[in-house]
């Protein structure tokens, strides 16, 4: 997609909101595009009509005009988010390995608009080709989107004021991460822990983010081996790694004042001669013995190893994205992402973050009373628990326990992030949807915006 300003009429499609017209339908009459919508038509219901509109074109390529005024409800900057965010959901294709891909048609969005909004566009349109590109890692396939290729990938990015590193298998296990070490064993490709440092000028200078990503390039449970019907959409296990590597890349990019520390645990849950198994102790980097109940519970594994990392290398205010738990999408479905945090003023952010990105999350219970639960007869704790109920909340309580002193919040989002079926709200097909880039920008805007 491509994004340009334009003033006056242009002769291209044209597209508007037709309240006539019943929610989601679409009619086309000369060059102009009638979107239907629910009245009143907010920031989501806007993005869904750009989406749609986009879609609408993405076989055919073109243009499509959109008029920001100052007359509706919403704000000029409210319709440039939702009409920048909305067209690229839209016209994203997921068919990368396709005849034809490299040469799909190209759509563009002209914004019949003041020349002053031209900045917002911009920022705008970074955010969406970065939610695009979170979208393309995890539809990638897993034997293409291996570790070391998702290394590489975040090693690329080529900002100003970001570094990158990543390690490897030695490197991993001289640091003592043997929970992340575990996941891994059975597979021929390299884990990697991917460490992004985020130092631009005029920071803050006591504050870190912390972003850690689960980076799963494939699960299969591992010995504890998962049905067959669906696996292969565990190669979206890494969307969590994704969503914070592409946030990372896009606050760099908008120069947003706030120091970064992003750690991605990237790895594959095979199964093998040198697989890990139920029954197994390991020994996690802060000293903490974990005894294996099922090797398909591996995201709170390698999570335990990179929270810790994350912490003891200075992040003061830490959020982790994981697609952790079947619990938290059975229990929102593919929409909302289900949310733990241990300090309400962190919380506030997160819930004010999620709001205005339109990432939806719903905030779910810590409690130590849950802890029990997850108490082994040999070890301090351990991955899986006979207790059926409660999964995702188990989850969070385990990560807990690696994510040191500090605020630190959870996004379980195992249901939004990589969906099994299409989605009509966004436009959106089954696979990658970029969850997670929108809020993680979002929050470190007001975090710059507070401490600037
Ligand atoms: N990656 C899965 C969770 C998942 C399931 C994500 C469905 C997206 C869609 C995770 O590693 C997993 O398998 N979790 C287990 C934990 C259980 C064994 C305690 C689960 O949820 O069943
Ligand atoms: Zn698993
Ligand atoms: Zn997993």
């Amino acid at each position: 997609m491509r994004v340009v300003i334009r003033s006056g009429n242009s002769s291209d499609v044209r597209a508007r909101i037709d309240t006539d017209l019943p929610a989601g339908e679409l009619a086309r009459d000369g060059v102009e595009l009638r979107v239907g919508a629910d009245e009143p038509v907010d920031g989501d219901g806007l993005r869904g009509a750009a989406a749609r509109a986009a879609r609408m074109l993405r076989r055919t390529g073109g243009t499509i005009a959109w008029q920001i005024d100052d007359a509706g409800a919403l704000t000029e900057e409210e319709q440039v988010r939702a009409l920048v965010e909305g067209t690229a959901y839209g016209a994203y294709e997921p068919g990368l390995f396709k005849e034809g891909y490299a040469d799909r048609p190209e759509i563009e969005l002209a914004l019949d608009a003041p020349e002053g909004l031209r900045r917002l566009v911009e920022r705008q349109a970074t955010v969406a080709r970065r939610i695009d590109n979170a979208r393309d890692l995890a539809n990638r396939p897993p034997n293409d989107l291996t570790p070391v290729a998702l290394a590489e990938h975040a090693g690329g990015l080529g900002l100003a004021h970001l570094s990158t590193e990543s390690f490897g298998r030695a490197w991993i296990q001289a640091q003592g991460m043997g929970a992340f070490d575990a996941v891994g064993a059975a597979s021929a490709n390299e884990p990697q822990l991917i460490v992004m440092r985020y130092d631009p000028p005029g920071a803050a200078s006591g504050t870190t983010l912390g972003l850690v990503g689960k980076a799963l390039t494939f699960d299969s449970g591992g010995v504890s081996l998962k049905q067959a019907q669906g696996m292969q959409d565990m190669k979206g296990d890494m969307s969590g790694g994704a969503a914070v590597i592409e946030a990372t890349a896009a606050i760099a990019e908008l120069g947003l004042p706030v120091k970064l520390l992003t750690v991605v645990a990237a790895t594959e849950n095979l199964q093998g001669s040198n697989a890990y198994r139920p029954g197994d102790i390991l020994t996690a980097s802060n000293g903490k013995t974990i005894e294996i109940i099922n090797t398909d519970a591996e995201g709170r594994l390698v999570l335990a190893d990179a929270l810790h990392y994350a912490r003891s290398s200075g992040a003061t205010h830490v959020i982790d994205l994981a697609t952790l738990t079947g619990a938290m999408s059975v229990a929102l479905g593919d929409l909302y992402a289900g949310w733990f945090c241990n300090d309400d003023a962190w919380a506030e952010e997160i819930e004010a973050a999620s709001r205005t990105s339109g990432d939806l999350g719903w905030r779910f219970p810590l409690h130590p009373r849950y802890r029990r639960y997850i108490d082994s007869d040999y070890a301090d704790l351990k991955n899986g628990s006979e207790y059926r109920e409660a999964g995702a909340i188990l989850a969070a309580e385990f990560l807990r326990e690696f994510a040191g002193e500090g605020p630190w919040a959870h996004l379980d989002i195992a249901g939004p992030a990589f969906i099994r079926r299409k989605r009509p709200d966004y436009a959106l097909d089954a696979g990658g949807t970029g969850y997670g880039v929108r809020l993680l920008v979002e929050l470190a805007q007001r975090m710059a915006v507070a401490s600037g």
